[in-house]
């Protein structure tokens, strides 16, 4: 992939999020906004472009894959939203803008959020026009999308990350955070774009394990980030990890290690993709853009 490539499969996913919400203008106005102000406040999309990339790299059709990959970024924004929230990280800056409590209200940020949470749900469940997509797959798709950002994945995450703060975790349990609260959705993407583009179980393992080491690496750059990033790059601001007391890489293992770690993490993730036969271009550009977020 190059930076163009990358930036024609986001063009595709902000047209999907864009006719996902025409389609639904009975949402009431307020909440509508509150969703439409997080979900187009201008993310990376890195999900969604996992989804489409494993879905092209073996062998699958983008259209297919673009609901799934568009319910990834809905869910995405509804984890920051809540993840914002005074009663989690309090927040008041995220992708450029005032969180969504801030510019809404604490009731409707937790609206919109469980709004986008189940919007996801449904989008996955259509059967994409002018593509065909097995419905067995689909099925397939929601159950590891349910898991993954369930009590189990994203939001065992995000209780085992506020449990811990203030806390002299251990590596485990620090691992355990943040493979859970930023790891099971990544990995989840780029699971879902191999199922839906018909991956064998071959590959379909070769997905699942460069997921993982992705996933785990975000978090770890995220981690750096919140140390030696600039909120104006970032669009949120630094130095909350170390003023919440989070358990993070940088504060139990140290920057530079942590970097070694997230670069090794990297590494092992491209070298997990040798199984798969089709291109794999796109989805090594996209395990060294997470490392290149942090330098
Ligand atoms: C931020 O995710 C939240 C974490 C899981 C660390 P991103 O860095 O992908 O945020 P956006 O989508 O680009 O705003
Ligand atoms: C966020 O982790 C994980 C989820 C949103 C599920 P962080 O709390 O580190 O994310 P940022 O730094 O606020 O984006
Ligand atoms: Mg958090
Ligand atoms: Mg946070
Ligand atoms: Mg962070």
């Amino acid at each position: 992939m190059t930076t163009s490539h990358f930036d024609r499969i986001r063009a595709d996913v902000e047209e999907e999020l864009h006719r996902i919400f025409d389609e639904r203008p009975r949402v009431p106005q307020h909440l509508r906004e509150a969703m439409m102000y997080s979900v187009f406040a201008g993310g990376k999309r890195l999900r969604p472009t996992l989804v489409v990339a494993a879905a092209e790299a073996v062998g699958g059709n983008r259209q297919a894959a673009l609901p799934t990959a568009a319910a990834f970024e809905i869910i995405h924004t509804y984890t920051l939203i809540h993840d914002d929230l005074p009663a989690m990280d309090n927040d008041s800056l995220r992708r450029g803008l005032p969180t969504n409590h801030i510019k809404f209200g604490e009731a409707t940020a937790i609206l919109a959020g469980d709004g986008l949470l189940t919007l996801a749900f449904e989008v996955m469940a259509e059967i994409p026009s002018g593509a065909s997509v097995d419905p067995a797959a689909l099925v397939r798709v929601i159950r590891t999308v349910a898991q993954a950002v369930g009590s189990e994945g994203t939001v065992g995450g995000q209780q085992a990350d506020m449990e811990n703060e203030g806390k002299q975790a251990d590596l485990k349990t620090l691992e355990y955070i943040h493979a859970h609260k930023t790891g099971t959705m990544i990995t989840a993407a780029v699971e879902a774009g191999g199922l839906l583009g018909g991956a064998s179980d071959g590959e379909l393992l070769a997905l699942t394990t460069y997921g993982k080491k992705i996933g785990l690496a975000f978090q770890v750059f995220d981690d750096i980030l919140d140390v030696v990033g600039d909120a104006k790059t970032l669009g949120k601001n630094t130095g909350g990890d170390q003023k919440k007391k989070k358990t993070t890489y940088p504060a139990l293992m140290g920057l530079e290690e942590s970097k070694k770690f997230g670069y090794a993490l990297v590494a092992e993730a491209v070298a997990a993709l040798t199984p798969i036969k089709g291109d794999t271009e796109h989805l090594k550009f996209l395990a060294e853009y997470v490392a290149k977020r942090a330098n």
